[in-house]
This record gives structure tokens, C-alpha cells and sequence, in this order.
């Protein structure tokens, strides 16, 4: 077997299905395009939806890529030998081209070929869809493997929980699929252990999906127009079995982010599990954060969407960083070390490599400020729950006042063997915004510190430019990538993938002023997303606090998905003017506006 490197790997497996007829394509943004259902992509067939679907993709049927991935659901699991947020899935495709015999011989070669991975066939392990009401049992992979030279023995069919795959939505194309394993050559855990067993015998190092039904919302797979492979390999965790190391972060991947946290800790990763943990929360947490703030569509750290879990990372990094004892400015320190790994392959990190360094460095300091505070108030309070709970207002406290995410109280509950009461946070949260909306505070979009009345009219307003754009620019795709105010101004970062005329700026300018003109109330709903959408409301659909969401209509000029909070009445605003249109990143601009 040979031993690679992250990056050979990756190198590898594009160069082998290059000469296999597919075109190279690069990785898509983090941020979905065309699915408001994620905040991240979480998969290497999530981009390709439309065309697994039956549209024309302009590479070809045949594609390969290695694609940037997040799944944020187990941030708090991070810190253990297994997860990450951040991770890279090299992927093959065919759209309608070929199906189960190439691409099972494809696997094979690639895996146990002496040119290529070179691994000896009798550690190789295979799993199959067992079949049931829906598809029928697929013989045809496990006959397939066979034929390649696999002993049947070991080959096993395994049901929809394991052998299936759809997208991360509900609906969409999925199908079958046979999972590739490497044997550890650990003792099995007992009998019947098998690669469904989750022991750390068997590792899963490829997965290949045979994507021919569609299920729709009511649970019906019908076929697709065409057969179509969807194949994905996690980069990190296949380079750590095949090097036979402990975690992904034992890998050469992360050598020059552990190492430069050593630098600035004084300490060693393996001194202890306290500093094994902390090691590995900094380097995903900074890893993430640094692809997050280098995407192309760059997120900000804010308190909704995808800025929002962009903050968690940081600000969990932070504590982590600091029981560590790392000086102040650390993270951008980290985020050198992560640049300098990735930035070769993924050029836009080296080109937004300052804006990842000034971001971290903002958040930090923005953070600083009150982390230690929070902490002794957490320590103050901790002793005084009878019941073991942390109660809704005190978890409030800890976010309003000291800028806590509420799964980081959480988190450090759980340390302290506590609980805490979130759905009474959910409500101290929602009375506060509707004080807010009275007009007595704001928090929300303006950041933490900032309380004025006219952030929240500035905040009206930023929903009234975008209704705008979209109507001027005839173009319903537009949407926010990015949103900063203070009481002074707004800026609006918008996805348009040209610069916007001083012609058109007139007539936006122009549609918001008479949205002001018109004085219509302002009204706020609670709805299921579903509902939502069903109003045709824009903005993202990702949802943190729960199954409802928060709907502000502005007469007939906007209707938008957000937390608030608003002006009362559009009356309210005063005279809208544009100040500045420029490009913020590749089909990205950014208008500065004012209210007069
Ligand atoms: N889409 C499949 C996965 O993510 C390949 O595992």
C-alpha cells in the first residue's frame, strides 16, 4: 500500500478519473446556490443537483472534483477523535453516462491498483442495498464486486439506513449504494460484527451512489430521466486510515496547524486528553472558519445564518484557544497556518487571506472583551440552579450581555454537569426582540453592542434595496450574502454578477423611496418555513431557534424571512440614498445606503 499525502490523494484521485474521461471541475462555494433548504454544502453532490436531475451540465457527463464541505450539526461533538466541521469530498460523477459496472471497476482499479492506492485486496470490505418496498435488492453491485475479484464473504447487504443516500433535503434524487471499508486488522468487537458495526474495525473510505429514483414530498421514489453515479471519499479520513494514525489531526494534513498551535500555547497536543481536545477544537474551528470567511461568497460573523454558525466557530475556538493559554491574536495565527496548507489548491483562500486575518482577529477582539466576564458570571451563577438547569433568563443573559451562543452555554453545562433550560432561552429571547420592535433596543444584524432605533429603520430599509434589486434588475436570484449596520449606514453585500448602472441605482433608490412614500405598516408573522416559502418570502430558510420562522411583509413592496427588528412603518424612514455600489468578491456587490 502506498503512503500519501493529503494532497497527493487528492492529486491521485483527480489525475485518475481525468484519465478516465472526466473533466476537472473546482469545488463550488460553501454558500448553496440554489438551495435555501442548507446553509452550507455538505455534500459533493449538493452543487450538482440540477444536473443530476437532468440538466446540462457544460463539462460533460463524465465530472470529478474535490469539493469544500461543512456539516455543522456536531460542532460540539468536535474535539474527539472523529469529527470535524470542515471537510474536503473528492467525488466522480456521471450524469446519465455510465452506471454500476464502470463504476464499481473504477473503485477497484483506483483502490488496489499498484499505480494508484495500491491496497491489498483482502482488506477491502463491501456493503450492499438489501432491498425492500421501494428498490429492489441490488445483486448487480454485489455480483459486480465479485466479478472484480472480491471473496463474497466479504460482501454484505445492508438496509436503507446504511445502503441508501439522498441529499441533505427531504426530496430529490437518491438511490442505492455500495459502501467501500479497509479493515484496521483490529480483533472484531464480537461475532457479528460486520462494516455496519461502528467498533473501528471497518472503516468506510468510499461511497458510491446510484442515483436513478427521485422522492418527492409526498415519499414517492419514482425513476429519474437518467441513471447517474454520485461517488464521495472524505480526503481527510481516508489519508488517516490509510496512514494508520489515531484521527484525522494525526494526519500531515493538519501538521502545520497542530504545530503552529503548539508555537503559540507553549504546550504539546499530546499532554493531556484536555489538551488533545483543545488542539483539535482550534484547528477545525479555525480551519472552518478560515474556508468560510475565504469562500468566495465570504460569510461575516453575525447573529443569523450562516454568519451565525461562523461565530459559534470562532467564539468556541476562542475559549478553547484560551484555556490553552494562547496570546490575544492567535486565531489569525492559526488561520496562517491553515492558509499555508490549503491556500495552493484553493486559491481563494490565499487571495482573501487578509479578510480571513482581519475578520478573525475583529471577531476576536469583539469577543475578548467580554468572554472572561461571561465566564466568571457562568462561574458566579453556576452553583445557585436547585434543579440542575440553568434557567431561560440566565442563559439569555449570558448571550445578550456576553455574547454566549446558546449551545456554548450549553456546552459548558454539560461540563458542569447541568442543563440548561432552552426552550425558556427561546423565550426570553423572543420577548426581548418583541421589546425590541417596540422600539426599545435592537441586537439583531446591527451586532450585539449596537441598540439605536435607526439601525432597526436602517434594517427596514436594507429589506426594501434588496425587494428593489430584485424588481430593477429583473432578476429574482438575487440574494443577501452578507448584511453590516451601524446607526450611520447599511451595507448590503447582494449576489450579482455585474455592476449595477447609476442608472439602475436611480430607479432602486427610487422604488425604496416610494415604499417610504406609500407609509405602510410593517407587519410581523410566525410561520413554518413551508408557509414561508408558500407566501413566496425570500431570505434563508435555515432556522436555528426552532420549526417557526419570522415573516416581515412591507406592504407590497417586500416580504422576508428575518429576526427583526424593523421600524414600525415604512413612513418612518426618511429619504433613502444609495452612496456607493462596488464589487465586494467574484459575483458579489456591495451598496453602501444611508437614511437622510
Ligand atoms: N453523496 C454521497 C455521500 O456524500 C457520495 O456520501
Amino acid at each position: 500500500m502506498r503512503l500519501l499525502k493529503s494532497y497527493e490523494l487528492r492529486e491521485l484521485y483527480l489525475d485518475f478519473f481525468r484519465k478516465k474521461g472526466h473533466a476537472v471541475i473546482p469545488s463550488a462555494s460553501l454558500i448553496p446556490e440554489n438551495d435555501p433548504t442548507v446553509l452550507f454544502t455538505t455534500a459533493g453532490m449538493h452543487p450538482l443537483v440540477p444536473y443530476l436531475m437532468g440538466e446540462k451540465h457544460p463539462a460533460g457527463v463524465r465530472l470529478v472534483d474535490c469539493q469544500k464541505c461543512v456539516r455543522t450539526g456536531d460542532i460540539d461533538e468536535v474535539g474527539d477523535a472523529s469529527h470535524c466541521t470542515f471537510f474536503e469530498m473528492l467525488g466522480n460523477w456521471s450524469l446519465g453516462d455510465y452506471f454500476k459496472k464502470e463504476s464499481i471497476a473504477f473503485s477497484w482499479e483506483f483502490l488496489t491498483s499498484p499505480e494508484y492506492l495500491d491496497i491489498p485486496k483482502d482488506k477491502l470490505y463491501f456493503t450492499c442495498f438489501r432491498g425492500d418496498e421501494n428498490a429492489p435488492q441490488d445483486t448487480f453491485s454485489h455480483d459486480r464486486w465479485v466479478e472484480m475479484g472480491v471473496d463474497p464473504s466479504h460482501i454484505f447487504y445492508l438496509d436503507k439506513k446504511h445502503n441508501w443516500w439522498g441529499p441533505a433535503g427531504t426530496t430529490g434524487p437518491c438511490g442505492p449504494d455500495t459502501e467501500i471499508f479497509y479493515d484496521t486488522g483490529k480483533p472484531k468487537c464480537c461475532p457479528d460484527c460486520d462494516p455496519s458495526c461502528s467498533c473501528g474495525k471497518y472503516l468506510e473510505i468510499w461511497n458510491n451512489v446510484f442515483m436513478e429514483y427521485n422522492k418527492d414530498a409526498e415519499g414517492h421514489f419514482t425513476p429519474l430521466a437518467q441513471q447517474n453515479v454520485d461517488t464521495g471519499m472524505g480526503l481527510d479520513r481516508t489519508i488517516a486510515t490509510l496512514q494508520g494514525v489515531e484521527s484525522v489531526y494525526d494526519t500531515d494534513a493538519f501538521a502545520g496547524i497542530i504545530a503552529r498551535i503548539s508555537e503559540l500555547s507553549g504546550k504539546n497536543y499530546k499532554d493531556s486528553a484536555d489538551t488533545i481536545k483543545a488542539f483539535r477544537i482550534v484547528a477545525d474551528h479555525i480551519r472552518c472558519a478560515a474556508f468560510m470567511l475565504g469562500d468566495p461568497r465570504g460569510v461575516t460573523p453575525s447573529n443569523v445564518d450562516q454568519g451565525y454558525i461562523l461565530r459559534r466557530l470562532i467564539r468556541r475556538a476562542l475559549r478553547f484557544a484560551m484555556q490553552l493559554d494562547m496570546p490575544e491574536g492567535s486565531l489569525a495565527k492559526v488561520a496562517e497556518a491553515v492558509v499555508a496548507q490549503y491556500g495552493k489548491f484553493y486559491s481563494e483562500l490565499a487571495d482573501n487571506a487578509a479578510r480571513i486575518y482581519e475578520e478573525l482577529d475583529r471577531e476576536e477582539l469583539r469577543f475578548q472583551k467580554t468572554l472572561k466576564n461571561g465566564m466568571r458570571e457562568f462561574e458566579r451563577i453556576k452553583g445557585g440552579f436547585t434543579d440542575g438547569k440553568i434557567d431561560g433568563a440566565s442563559a439569555f443573559r449570558l448571550y445578550d450581555t456576553f455574547g454566549f451562543p446558546i449551545e456554548f452555554t450549553e456546552e459548558m453545562a454539560r461540563e458542569n454537569g447541568l442543563t440548561v433550560d432552552v426552550k425558556g432561552f427561546e423565550e426570553a429571547f423572543e420577548n426581548h426582540q418583541k421589546k425590541s420592535q417596540a422600539g426599545a433596543e435592537q441586537r439583531f444584524k446591527g451586532g450585539l453592542a449596537d441598540t439605536s432605533e435607526q439601525t432597526a429603520k436602517l434594517h427596514t430599509a436594507t429589506h426594501l434595496l434588496q425587494a428593489g434589486l430584485r424588481k430593477v434588475l429583473e432578476d429574482d436570484t438575487i440574494s443577501q450574502r452578507g448584511s453590516n449596520i451601524t446607526a450611520e449606514r447599511l451595507r448590503f453585500d447582494f449576489s450579482f454578477g455585474r455592476k449595477v448602472t447609476p442608472e439602475e441605482l436611480k430607479e432602486v433608490e427610487a422604488f425604496v423611496n416610494a415604499a417610504i412614500a406609500a407609509a405602510a405598516p410593517i407587519v410581523c408573522e410566525e410561520m413554518t418555513p413551508d408557509e414561508a416559502r408558500a407566501q413566496g418570502a425570500i431570505g434563508l430558510f435555515g432556522d436555528k431557534y426552532g420549526e417557526r420562522v419570522k415573516v416581515y411583509t412591507m406592504g407590497t413592496f417586500s416580504k422576508e424571512i428575518c429576526g427583526g427588528p424593523h421600524a414600525g412603518n415604512t413612513g418612518d424612514l426618511g429619504v433613502f440614498k444609495i452612496k456607493k455600489e462596488e464589487a465586494s468578491s467574484a459575483g458579489v456587490r456591495r451598496i453602501k445606503a444611508v437614511l437622510e
